[in-house]
């Protein structure tokens, strides 16, 4: 059985000893929160099973708890200039075993392994099983639809956590960004060369939703509109258009 209240509990005793005054640690803390809901969200939307969507808060609970480690020792939520934090987050659970604290049967365990593992990479990996593809493709789907909150949050609060919001709006977008967002694809991270580059691959997770409750809420509240908003300026007009027209036709095409 999967008992949602005692793994709160656990994930709040886990995050306990971080500097929670850290706002890259706060915003985690209520990020994973947030994903739950989303997972759950997602989960009901697809009629799942009461276990399956029980696993699906699960994961989403657990799926970014290698990033508290992650900013203890490197201080930077980047991947690339760290470390995989879904393989240091399986790492901890699997290896070190505190899985177990979360839930005390291993039945789940292959599932919320590969869901975790793949939940950051450009794509999911070979091999997985229905049910397992499944529980990955949906925390995908919830944490790409809370990456957007977190900026919004952000904005609303003025913190530059994520990005420097002014030097978006002074950056030249590359070419090979928009014209991936032209074929409405997920831009491949090695192309970011600049954080205009990198706030627009954001926008453009839009194109990598399995399922169409995530990308509804995306739309429902506004995002990519919001976000774009909030960088446009004389200078990247152009660009940042062709960006929201191409979502927008995007949206149309999922029928969302
Ligand atoms: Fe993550």
């Amino acid at each position: 059985m999967i008992d949602l209240d005692k793994a709160k509990k656990e994930f709040e005793k886990y995050v306990k000893p971080y500097d929670i005054q850290n706002a890259k640690i706060s915003r985690k803390i209520a990020h994973s929160y947030r994903v739950v809901e989303v997972s759950e969200q997602i989960a009901k939307s697809l009629n799942l099973t009461e276990e399956d969507i029980e696993l699906a808060k699960l994961i989403g609970l657990l799926h970014d708890i290698g990033r508290f480690e992650q900013i203890r020792i490197y201080d930077t939520f980047s991947d690339k200039d760290s470390i995989d934090h879904a393989n240091l987050g399986v790492k901890i659970l699997f290896e070190d075993g505190l899985i177990r604290n979360f839930i005390e049967e291993n039945k789940y365990d292959e599932i919320i392994y590969k869901a975790i593992k793949n939940h950051n990479k450009y794509a999911i990996e070979e091999g997985l099983n229905e049910r397992e593809l499944l529980h990955a493709k949906i925390i995908r789907d919830a944490d790409k639809t809370d990456i957007y909150e977190i900026y919004i949050n952000d904005l609303a609060k003025n913190v530059y956590v994520a990005y420097n919001y002014d030097n978006i709006s002074k950056e030249k977008i590359s070419d090979k960004i928009l014209e991936t967002v032209k074929a409405h694809k997920l831009v491949n991270r090695y192309d970011i060369k600049n954080e205009a580059d990198k706030y627009v691959s954001s926008l453009a997770f839009v194109f990598d939703f399995y399922f169409k409750k995530g990308l509804e809420i995306v739309k429902e509240r506004q995002y990519i509109t919001k976000l774009i908003n909030r960088v446009k300026t004389k200078d990247n007009e152009a660009e940042m258009n062709l960006i929201e027209e191409n979502i927008q036709e995007y949206f149309k095409e999922r029928n969302v």
